[in-house]
């Protein structure tokens, strides 16, 4: 279902040039065909190394344009016609040295050539290299296109294929599309650009630890994975997003403010301090307990002090945030994490809690949820005056493409609502 009615009917020409993160590039296509985009490609040499034309030209419907000598292509199309055919020119991804031929007007190939030869706005989602990134060479580049008017999404900072982490990674296909979606709204002139702009947003994620004594502590398992991908998908639309974090692995997501906390009494301190929002997504993996009294000096072992874990328990964040009361936000969203009987406990976890939307997931043994990539998770809304909720099953997705949706899910459940004021 189109999710950006703005985005029906409109040309969009694809440059898709050499890189790993090509490949994203197809999910790119396939979400803008969804929109009801018309997209038209072009493939560099480099970019059919790593996807092939007739992926491209399946998932686009059309035929794809990669040699600047074609007859056949110059009688159909023309290389000036192809770049003015479009209402914006995405190139995605833009390397190195793509760039750099943009960026001093060298044309010697069909990608080039069409953007040197168009009159289309161009948005550039760049990928590559981190040191290639940071090199004053493509940095002096970028702001020559900047200047210029290129628009930009991206790169993010996280792993990259090299085996490197840097800033170089290819902004994810649901963040490019929103950058689509604010560029068309711009020229609309609604004003409003990302469909989250001036929203506030507030999210949980990671575990929590709660000290035994200055060195032990207690823990749930927990990578933060997803509920970074959610603030990022949240920020990706335009909400001023805050992440209040356990320790995690997890980079942090790019245009986040990230607030790191170790127990849950900061957690909850840490979400009452951001309020108000207009919307809360509580992912992170509270301790349901913690020490009824922290050692304040390290329990040893040989002189006979093996602690009893006189345990009490730990504030519920959620259920807190979704109390009613004048800064309640608007729309509160919990996660479920279940092995059994995922839907059943969902739907008590949403009443018990009071809050809007649980997202249950699967976390049982060989799911590889944990810790893992991916995620098949269950959107569950609270029916209206206490009716049952409904439940939307989505499929086995990255925990990306999780937060991306979800993030779409929230813009859309806001719109039309005025946002807080902070
Ligand atoms: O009660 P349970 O831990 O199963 O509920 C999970 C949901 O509640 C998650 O959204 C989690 O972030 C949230 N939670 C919380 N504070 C707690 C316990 C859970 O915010 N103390």
């Amino acid at each position: 279902m189109p999710e950006f009615p703005i985005l029906d009917g409109k040309r969009i020409l694809l440059v898709i040039a050499g890189g790993i993160a090509a490949y994203k590039s197809l999910e790119l296509i396939r979400r803008l065909r969804e929109q009801g985009c018309h997209v038209r490609c072009i493939l560099t040499a480099g970019g059919a190394r790593f996807v092939t034309p007739l992926t491209v030209s399946a998932l686009s419907e059309d035929k794809v344009y990669q040699d600047l000598w074609s007859l056949t292509d110059e009688s159909e199309m023309g290389h000036i016609r192809l770049s003015r055919s479009a209402d914006l020119v995405v190139v995605a991804p833009a390397t190195a040295n793509l760039l750099a031929k943009m960026a001093t007007g060298l044309a010697d190939d069909l990608a080039s050539t069409a953007l040197l030869a168009t009159d289309k706005p161009v948005l550039v989602a760049p990928a590559m290299n981190g040191v290639m990134w940071d090199h004053p060479a493509t940095q002096t580049n970028v702001a020559v296109l900047t200047g210029r008017g290129v628009r930009r999404i991206g790169p993010n900072a996280g792993a990259l294929a090299c085996g490197e982490t840097g800033s170089g990674r290819m902004a994810e296909p649901g963040e490019i599309l929103a950058a689509i979606v604010g560029h068309f709204e711009g020229l609309a002139g609604s004003g409003r650009g990302l469909p989250l702009a001036g929203r506030r947003a507030l999210v949980t994620s990671g575990p929590t630890i709660e000290p035994i004594d200055p060195v032990r502590y207690i823990t749930n398992r927990s990578s933060g994975r997803q509920g970074h991908a959610i603030a990022r998908g949240l920020a990706g639309l335009g909400a001023s997003t805050i992440l209040v974090t356990g320790p995690t692995a997890e980079p942090d997501p790019p245009g986040v403010q990230v607030i790191r906390i170790e127990t849950a009494d900061q957690m909850l301190a840490a979400c009452q301090a951001s309020l108000p929002v207009d919307v809360a997504v509580c992912a992170a993996a509270v301790a349901d307990w913690r020490m009824r009294k922290v050692a304040d000096h390290k329990l040893k072992k040989d002189q006979g002090e093996m602690p009893v874990l006189e345990l009490t328990e730990n504030p519920d964040i959620l259920a807190t945030l979704a109390k009613a009361g004048p800064h309640r936000p608007r729309l509160v969203v919990g996660f479920a994490a279940e092995t059994r009987r995922i839907i059943e406990h969902a739907q008590a976890k949403l009443v018990r809690k009071g809050c809007d939307w649980i997202v249950a997931n699967d976390v049982g043994q060989g799911t590889g949820t944990f810790g893992g990539e991916r995620n098949t998770v269950h959107v569950l809304r609270a029916g209206s005056q206490g009716g049952p909720a409904s439940v939307e099953d989505w499929p086995l997705l990255s925990k990306v493409s999780v937060g991306e949706r979800l993030a779409v899910a929230i813009a859309d459940h806001l719109s039309g609502s005025a946002p807080v004021r902070s």
